[in-house]
């Protein structure tokens, strides 16, 4: 359904080919996950990250040799849906634990391990999926410190019956005879249980213990300590170019954009396109904050009347969405050409891409297709940028705290996720005119206050309003109305992919009711959307 210009990415379609590398050496301590299809791969990563120690997420068929160029302190083997015996279940790469570097196997992980070293795993007859005992019997390196009797969460139906030869048992669980294992000697560890979820209550310290006792890393790494080393990387690679980047008010080409500005100053320039299919006040405060306030060179065009007009007549959902993506497209190529003059023009594109989107475009193994856009229309052959893309290492969260590191508003910090079609579809089933978009865009205004004002804004995914094309009759004062019907939507959700409908107070929703009514002339009823996704998607169009 993501078909456009993001929030997020705000900005046209670039040559993949010129992506710069994730991988370079760093000079941070890194520990590299392993992902073997596991539903919580990108969780132990993350977990990973937050113990304080950098960690990437490479797909488990990359080879040793992509493991090596890393120079990781420790591998993590994650978590998968296969049975080891299943056809084409994803094998082990055996030179993986003759890197000279501690490895800890994961769940299908530890199978892996155990399988390939001569242990036993077999089919069980009865899986463990959710709560399990684990009982500590002899702590060895890996559980030192932590007590004898857990809770741990699992999911598997293979089980570890025996170690490998010249391996210790060191705890059992209500359905698995060996939970966790190791071989203090060469440096391999096994835990059948997930240490990155929440309902394993000493997963992080099971980690910690394995990144700090276990690989010795050191446990300094902070989502803002990439600063420093962002901005010499942007530095290398711009020397004294032009830099273009599209702005959009998201919280990803924000951070990104002050990034690359505390790196290269004014050879950095800004296009914030104004479709006029913003929230109320949206333009004025990203012109606020660049502008005024960080001295980024910004240049806001107002093309509300061109998106209008493209607009018209157009009642389509994916139709609504291509007009708006191809002339997104040409209002930034005309403003990139205007900045070139008649010299030259920018050569680079920065572009808020996240490593979620690096993972989910095929591991971030450098190699892989990248999924820097959700544009339709793509850029002519003509126009090519080469990217910088600062944000690629970091999950969301992260970029949030660098971006608060930076001085960033937390209301921008914080900011709900956006279409970049904007408020175009969420006016549904008609046509997107200037008097129904504002119409929209009072009633959310007086939704996302109420909904600030309530303390709620952060505990949502999203919180917006929806105007159907429709007409209903109601009675205000002692006179007959025939009016507009706003949609409420707030939904909570991790990723999108999945999102509940958010139980909002009674007391709430009546406050915002009755405001809409009052404050808005043409709205005569107010409802909410209580559909999740599955079945229901977030926005109704
Ligand atoms: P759905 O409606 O598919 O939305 O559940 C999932 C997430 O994607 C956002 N969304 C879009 N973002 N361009 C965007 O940049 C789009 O065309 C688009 N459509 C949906 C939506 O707001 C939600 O966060």
């Amino acid at each position: 359904m993501e078909s456009i210009v993001t929030a997020s990415n705000a900005a046209p379609e670039v040559v993949e080919e010129h992506a710069v590398d994730v991988e370079a050496p760093r000079a941070v301590d890194e520990v590299v996950v392993l992902d073997y299809g596991g539903q919580y791969s990108q969780l132990i990563a993350r977990r990973v990250r937050e113990c304080g120690v950098f960690s990437e997420l490479l797909p488990h068929h990359v080879g040793a040799e992509e493991v090596r160029k890393r120079n990781p302190k420790g591998l993590i083997l994650s978590g998968g849906p296969a049975s080891v015996y299943a056809d084409g279940a994803p094998r082990l790469d055996p030179e993986l634990l003759e890197l000279g570097i501690p490895v800890l196997g994961i769940c299908y992980g530890m199978q892996l391990v155990t399988l390939e070293l001569g242990g036993r795993v077999e089919g069980a007859e009865i899986g463990e999926f959710g709560r399990s005992e684990l009982t500590v019997r002899e702590p060895g390196r890996l559980l030192e410190g932590l007590p004898a009797e857990q809770t741990c969460w699992m999911s598997h139906r293979d089980t570890v019956y025996a170690p490998p030869p010249g391996f210790t048992a060191l705890a059992s669980s209500t359905q698995s005879p060996v939970a966790a294992l190791e071989d203090v000697e060469r440096g391999i560890y096994g835990i059948q249980f997930h240490p990155e979820v929440v309902h394993t209550p000493y997963g992080q310290d099971i980690l910690k213990r394995f990144l700090g006792d276990v690989c010795g890393a050191d446990l300094d790494w902070s989502a803002a300590s990439i600063i420093d080393e962002q901005i010499e990387r942007i530095r290398a690679q711009v020397g004294d170019g032009r830099v273009i980047c599209g702005l959009s008010g998201g919280v990803d080409s924000s951070v990104a954009a002050l990034l690359v500005h505390r790196a290269i100053g004014d050879q950095l320039t800004c296009v914030f396109v104004d479709h006029g299919l913003m929230r109320k006040n949206e333009g004025e405060q990203v012109v606020a904050t660049f502008r005024d306030h960080f001295h980024v060179p910004l240049v806001a065009v107002d093309a509300e009347e061109r998106f209008l007009a493209k607009l018209a007549g157009v009642t389509e959902p994916e139709a609504k969405r291509k007009a708006i993506g191809a002339e997104f497209i040409r209002v930034f190529e005309e403003e990139a050409a205007k900045l070139a003059g008649d010299g030259e023009g920018a050569k680079y594109l920065v572009q808020g891409t996240l490593y979620s989107d690096v993972i989910e475009s095929g591991g971030g193994t450098g190699a892989a297709t990248i999924k820097s856009h959700h544009n339709v229309g793509g850029l002519p052959d003509d126009l090519q940028f080469e990217l910088v893309e600062p944000l690629r290492t970091l999950f969301k969260d992260e970029v949030r705290a660098v971006g608060a590191e930076l001085g960033l508003p937390e209301r921008l910090v914080w900011r709900q996720p956006f279409p970049g079609p904007g408020l175009a579809i969420r006016v549904v089933g008609g046509e997107a005119t200037k008097e129904r978009l504002d119409l929209l865009r009072d009633a959310d205004y007086v939704l996302q206050d109420e909904i600030r004002n309530a303390g709620l804004y952060r505990d949502l995914w999203q919180s917006f309003c929806v105007l159907p094309d429709i007409r209903t009759v109601g009675v205000q004062g002692d006179e007959r109305t025939y009016g507009s019907v706003v949609v409420i939507r707030a939904v909570t959700s991790d990723d999108a992919m999945t999102a509940d409908w958010a139980r909002l107070p009674y007391d709430l929703l009546e406050q915002i009711a009755s405001r809409m009514i009052n404050e808005l002339r043409e709205v005569n009823r107010v409802v909410l959307d209580i559909t999740s996704k599955p079945p229901g998607t977030i926005e109704w169009e």
